[in-house]
């Protein structure tokens, strides 16, 4: 089969002939209709990840059509079109993952490729809404959207709501999902352009985190937040305490800016904040926010699609940061 190799760190990803993965019991063949990036491909490009091994196939987004399956019981999946939860082996306790927890597409060989080998317990149908373009786009963004705002942050109708760095995978579903739940989202992102985009999808509002004192613009327009969403910590964080209202919630997902800055604790235990962090999320929040997509019928978004043999220009738009919603690859 045809398949995106990963030689080593910091190598340009090759399109190459690879074997076809050999079923174990307990599993399936998927044929990968397309599949998506997530900012986790590029820090594994740069060596930025726990557990490099290589050479590997990347990829923790698919979506396709089961080709066959390892055991008779599995049988009533053949030919019907899937997205893969990319969460695997999170064990048994749903608050927190296990210790041999990996995400598909590093360790596990994943979606970069023509087929993937996938546990079923890990197979969803696909939203009949969906083109597999679209599909692929949710599995890992929308898992962890989906955890940090709704379950970490418990956002509920009317909540005051924002998202930071609005253009990112994961950042634009907990916009969309927050937005389908009733709150009032507003976004900050480093391009006015996706702040208008955010705009047009139902935020009411947003702020260029590179201005200075955004945070106190956005506290301005909005009156402060009942829950806030965030990616970025560094010297973001001091801010996201002094916006967020007494009670209120303050997820984080991921680091891209680095360290938190230091902040004065007791803005957090006066105003009884609860900050928390998330990650991913388990088989139930998977199949939760399956549901969800259907009910609400969202339309993930997709910001540009290239061929499978192009990914390493795929991932380079990523690291230049111009997307607005998922990098897809169709196969
Ligand atoms: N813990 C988990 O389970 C998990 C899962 C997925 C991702 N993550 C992490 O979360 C981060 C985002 O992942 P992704 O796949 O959504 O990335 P992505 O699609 O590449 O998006 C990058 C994000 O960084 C934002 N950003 C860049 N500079 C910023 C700044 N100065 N302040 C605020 N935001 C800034 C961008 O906002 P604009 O484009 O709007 O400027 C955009 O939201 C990564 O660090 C990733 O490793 C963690």
């Amino acid at each position: 089969m045809k398949a995106i190799i990963l030689e080593g760190i910091n190598k340009p990803f090759s399109y190459a002939d690879v074997a076809l993965p050999t079923l174990e019991t307990g599993e399936a063949l998927v044929r990968i209709k397309a599949a998506a990036f997530n900012h986790r491909d590029l820090w594994i490009q740069k060596g930025q990840y726990a557990g490099l091994r290589f050479p590997s196939i990347q990829g923790s987004d698919g979506s396709g059509i089961v080709e066959k399956v390892a055991d008779e019981k599995d049988i009533a999946w053949v030919g019907k079109e899937v997205v893969i939860n990319p969460s695997l082996n999170w064990g048994n306790n749903p608050d927190v993952q296990a210790k041999d927890y990996i995400i598909l597409g590093m360790a596990q060989d994943g979606t970069f490729a023509e087929y993937v080998k996938i546990k079923t317990n890990l197979l969803h149908h696909k939203p009949g809404h969906l083109s597999h373009e679209q599909a692929a786009a949710f599995p890992l963004a929308g898992l962890t959207g989906y955890r940090a705002l709704i379950t970490r942050a418990k956002a509920k109708y009317g909540d005051n709501v924002l998202i930071t760095g609005a253009g990112g995978g994961v950042a634009l579903f907990c916009v969309q999902f927050a937005i389908a739940l009733g709150c009032n989202v507003y976004v900050t992102s480093g391009s006015e352009d996706k702040i208008e985009k955010a705009i047009l999808l139902g935020a009411k509002g947003g702020i260029n985190y590179k201005k200075e004192n955004w945070h106190k613009e956005i506290q301005q327009m909005s009156g402060g937040f009942d829950v806030i969403v965030d990616s970025s910590c560094g010297n973001t964080f001091e801010k996201l305490v002094d916006i967020c209202k007494p009670a209120g919630r303050i997820v984080f997902y991921g680091a891209t800016l680095g360290a938190f800055n230091s902040g004065i604790p007791a803005k957090i235990f006066w105003k009884q904040l609860t900050i928390c962090g998330s990650t991913m999320g388990n088989e139930n929040e998977f199949a939760d926010m399956v549901s969800f997509i259907n009910k609400h019928e969202i339309y993930p978004i997709v910001d540009f699609i290239y061929p499978l043999e192009q990914a390493q220009a795929a991932i380079e738009r990523m690291e230049r940061g111009e997307q607005f919603g998922k990098i897809v690859l169709k196969i």
